[in-house]
């Protein structure tokens, strides 16, 4: 059995869709939620399906983020966690830490990497006048929404898109990309998957 833990900063959509999916994981238990902020709204899900949840300010740490990872560290120790399933997690990890969980470090990134790594993807794929956008799930490695993809799925861009409409679209793929690529990496399956917008 693979204990996953699920590290977040807000809504916790992917979250949601991650530990619903586990319910049908043979090899997969959601043991842990945690998020780096105390007011993510994704924790009260978490706790309303019964799975344990901590908080892990990193305002106090005050940019020692050492020490906010140690801290992180443990509490992932303690839940004696096997895979870290990044979603929606709004900090970014340093290369000691990802060496630490070395190739246990799943990520979900709102474009198709690698085009457009960082932050504002959404309005970034309208202003290069793109014709598709999506999501990729990756394993996390030091270089910042770099690692090897894991798989990806398309979603048309539509004239009438804003950032929004554009964002909500590549949400819905992203809710069904993510537990097919945590279920396939479980079960050591190499080849990425690909999924193209149904609608
Ligand atoms: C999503 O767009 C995801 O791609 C990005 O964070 C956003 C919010 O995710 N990583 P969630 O609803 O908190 O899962």
């Amino acid at each position: 059995m693979k204990r996953v833990a699920i590290l977040i900063s807000g809504g916790g959509s992917n979250m949601l869709s991650l530990i619903n999916a586990m319910a049908a994981i043979e090899e997969a238990e959601p043991v842990l939620v945690v998020s780096n902020r105390p007011d993510a709204g994704g924790l009260v899900k978490a706790t309303g399906l019964g799975v344990p949840t901590a908080v892990i300010d990193h305002r106090p740490f005050a940019g020692d983020r050492a020490a906010f990872e140690q801290a992180l560290t443990i509490c992932l120790r303690e839940a004696s966690a096997d895979v870290i399933c990044l979603a929606g997690f709004m900090r970014i990890l340093s290369s000691e830490f990802v060496r630490d969980w070395r190739s246990k470090i799943l990520n979900i990134h709102p474009s198709l990497l690698p085009k457009y790594k960082g932050l504002n993807t959404h309005q970034r794929a309208l202003d290069a006048a793109d014709t598709e956008s999506g999501c990729t799930v990756h394993a996390v490695t030091e270089a910042l929404d770099d690692g090897p993809i894991l798989g990806q799925a398309r979603v048309p861009i539509l004239k009438s898109d804003t950032a929004e409409s554009l964002a909500a679209r590549v949400l819905e793929m992203e809710h069904k990309l993510y537990p097919r690529v945590l279920k396939s990496f479980l079960a050591g399956e190499t080849s990425p998957i690909f999924l193209s917008y149904d609608g």
